[in-house]
């Protein structure tokens, strides 16, 4: 079917993603451009084969550029987000060492917010996460989750959750920025991002069940986790980008569940492979799954793909891109026993 590049929303309009390379970034950089937008995606280094898959996107040959930018390097931001409508500020380090990740996450998101006010953007987008906003041991476990939940720094500290720390403190910067340079600021923040992988290597959300099939996890663990797809991820910047009434936080997430439940569909879908089948916690009750709100995403007309289509998503991704091993074809084990 032809498509009528001018009706699309992004006709004519320019954005800039941080983190180009990144799995969530690149979704955004698909849909954008699927959208009709034009886009200077950041990456730390063009050249790097590991951002080749960005040049194969439908529709980068005409409009996506890629900007060679650090966070820490006020200039190359400046540079890439210059003559922007808005930026979709991506990027971050996904770690636990202090060292690496609360400087960047700080200082790059103020660094972008600076770039944005210069450049006159229309409005930002920053990918904040849960861990911005579960953290908090005071909560009452029958309290649902929303948008009005921060982290307890302190508690972060204590525990050594510096992800969870850097992303908190980076969030408010930009809450603390855009206020101070009257920048149009809107946040996302998505739970643990599942499904297909656009880039060649793997990124820290993934290993969580890669680990699962590998025969490298021999127990799962007696807790809970929230999901959601990456397609969704990216669905929910733009529609928040696109939608003008838009404002503050958004919690993107489709559902929560205990790692019992996790084996046991990845064992359903793909028994070919050595999920695990023992808690590796014998002692305490089974964790309970915390409930949670995205009605604010729902309201803009997010629907969510299921929890169960993302887990399928992400091991049939994980087959093509080569990390896991495809099962036995029928023909295979014919041969094998002849
Ligand atoms: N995946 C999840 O489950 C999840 C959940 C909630 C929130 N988030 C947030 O979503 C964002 C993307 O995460 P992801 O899962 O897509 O991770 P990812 O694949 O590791 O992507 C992170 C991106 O940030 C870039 N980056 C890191 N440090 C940088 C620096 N100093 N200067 C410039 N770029 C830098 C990386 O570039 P290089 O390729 O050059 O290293 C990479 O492209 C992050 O803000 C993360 O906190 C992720």
């Amino acid at each position: 079917m032809l498509i009528d590049q001018a009706s699309l929303p992004g006709s004519g309009k320019t954005v800039c993603v941080t983190g180009a390379g990144g799995f969530i970034a690149s979704w955004m950089v698909k849909l954008l451009l699927e959208g009709g937008y034009s886009v200077k995606g950041t990456v730390r280094n063009p050249g790097d084969p590991k951002n080749g898959h960005l040049r194969e996107l439908e529709g980068a040959e005409e409009r996506l550029r890629l900007c060679r930018a650090d966070l820490l390097d006020p200039d190359s931001l400046r540079e890439a987000i210059n003559g922007c409508d808005g930026v979709f500020h991506t990027a971050s380090p996904v770690t636990d060492d202090p060292e690496e990740m609360v400087e960047p996450a700080v200082n790059g998101t103020k660094n972008v917010i600076i770039a944005a006010e210069e450049a006159k953007c229309r409005r930002v987008v920053f990918t904040s996460s849960i861990g911005a906003v579960y953290m908090d041991p005071n909560r009452s476990p029958d309290a649902v989750v929303d948008e009005s939940c921060w982290s307890d720094l302190e508690f972060c500290k204590n525990t050594k959750n510096w992800y969870c720390y850097g992303k908190a403190v980076a969030e408010q910067a930009a809450w603390d920025f855009a206020k101070e340079k009257g920048v149009d600021l809107v946040v996302v923040n998505p739970v643990l991002v599942l499904g297909p992988l656009l880039q060649p290597t793997i990124n820290a959300s993934i290993f969580h069940i890669l680990k699962y099939l590998t025969g490298s996890a021999k127990t799962y663990a007696n807790s809970v986790q929230a999901y959601v797809h990456v397609r969704d991820v990216a669905q929910a910047h733009i529609l928040v980008f696109e939608t003008p009434s838009a404002s503050g936080r958004y919690l993107c997430a489709e559902s929560v569940l205990h790692r019992g439940d996790v084996v046991e569909i990845l064992a359903k879908f793909f028994p070919e492979y050595p999920v695990p089948t023992e808690c590796s916690d014998k002692v305490k009750p089974r964790a309970k799954p915390y409930k949670f709100s995205t009605q604010k995403l729902r309201d803009l007309g997010m629907e969510f793909i299921s929890v169960k289509q993302c887990l399928y998503d992400t091991v049939k991704s994980l087959q093509e891109k080569g990390h896991l091993p495809l099962p036995p074809q029928p023909d295979d084990s014919l041969r094998i026993q002849s």
